[in-house]
């Protein structure tokens, strides 16, 4: 059965997913299985790379080519891979479509080709699957996970929960009821963990966690206002990515330090930066308030778009930049 999807999918017969809806956890579950798909110019590899509370399982797509290609720009260094991840707030409905959109730019397009030409890509479209089910169907500025403390109080901010400078009183907090909670020590939770399991497994060179809302290339530290050594290696790349999606619908992007307004601790940007990954951001999509994270379904592919557009200069910064 995985063969014929993926045959049909190399035809781009299309499977009826509509990437211009927040679609429900159950067709990006059945859209991510056409992945398994090892045909073609880019490979593709679904794994399950954790459960949840809830039991349901975290996803991840890596996409790969048949052989150890290198792009002319990353010459002479050995092919590194990049993490992506969506969803790790579950209300931020954009950052989900977008990896999902994603995917499928890197799996059908010739840019995309490109990319995966440089890059191995790991992607992780719905990190937290039990409070993007909860979001869609009860609550939908839900941020937490739903790991419950007790009864009433259900939930931990995941993206407080990395063991890189855990603090709830660093920009979290310690009451289980509030949407900040940074649970109860670092890396209490499932997602969190299978999350940090990979980035210690593997030696990632970049990793990007899709977030709304702000038009924003962030970069650490955040728990600290004092700069990563590489602060202005990072800053051109972040810059690199903010140009580019404004450049493509006129939408501005900014890019800065995450803690230059506040600190935050337990990011899981930080966390990445202390485990070694040289290039870690946390991107957050459209817009800057007007719907916040009730972007409307109109204004998704525009975002995909743009951000797109980010990576692709990101990626060729990074490129030029890694040692
Ligand atoms: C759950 O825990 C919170 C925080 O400690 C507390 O305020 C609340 O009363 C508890 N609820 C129940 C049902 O025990
Ligand atoms: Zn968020």
């Amino acid at each position: 059965m995985n063969q014929i999807i993926c045959v049909a999918f190399l035809l781009q017969i299309g499977f009826a997913f509509d990437f211009n809806k927040y679609n429900a956890l159950d067709k990006i579950e059945k859209y991510l299985a056409t992945f398994n798909c090892n045909q073609g110019t880019v490979r593709s590899k679904v794994e399950i790379i954790g459960k949840t509370f809830e039991k349901r399982s975290i996803y991840m797509v890596k996409m790969f080519t048949k052989r150890k290609t290198r792009c002319r720009s990353c010459k002479g260094k050995s092919k590194k891979a990049i993490l992506v991840d969506g969803g790790i707030h579950p209300r931020d409905f954009i950052s989900h479509a977008f990896v999902l959109y994603f995917l499928n730019f890197l799996k059908t397009t010739q840019a995309g080709f490109y990319l995966v030409k440089k890059f191995d890509w790991y992607l992780i479209p719905v990190l937290n699957p039990d409070g993007y089910v909860y979001a869609k169907n009860f609550e939908r500025l839900w941020r937490k996970n739903r790991s419950p403390f007790n009864e009433t109080c259900i939930g931990t901010d995941l993206n407080r929960n990395y063991g890189k400078q855990w603090n709830p009183e660093n920009g979290g907090s310690r009451n289980p009821c509030n949407e900040l909670y940074s649970g109860p020590f670092p890396f209490s939770e499932l997602e969190s963990q299978a999350e940090r399991k990979l980035m210690l497994k593997k030696a990632f060179i970049g990793y990007l966690s899709i977030q709304s809302f702000g038009q924003l290339w962030i970069y650490p530290w955040g728990f600290t206002k004092d700069p990563v050594p590489d602060k202005p290696t990072l800053d051109k790349c972040a810059k690199a990515a903010a140009s580019a999606a404004t450049a493509r619908n006129g939408v501005v992007y900014s890019s800065r330090q995450t803690s230059e307004r506040s600190t935050l601790g337990g990011l899981s940007s930080d966390y990445a930066k202390a485990a070694g990954i040289k290039f870690p951001y946390e991107v957050l999509l459209r817009d800057k308030g007007t719907f916040g994270h009730l972007l409307p379904e109109d204004q998704i592919i525009a975002t995909c778009e743009e951000t797109t557009d980010a990576v692709i200069a990101w990626a060729n910064c990074v490129c030029a930049e890694m040692m």
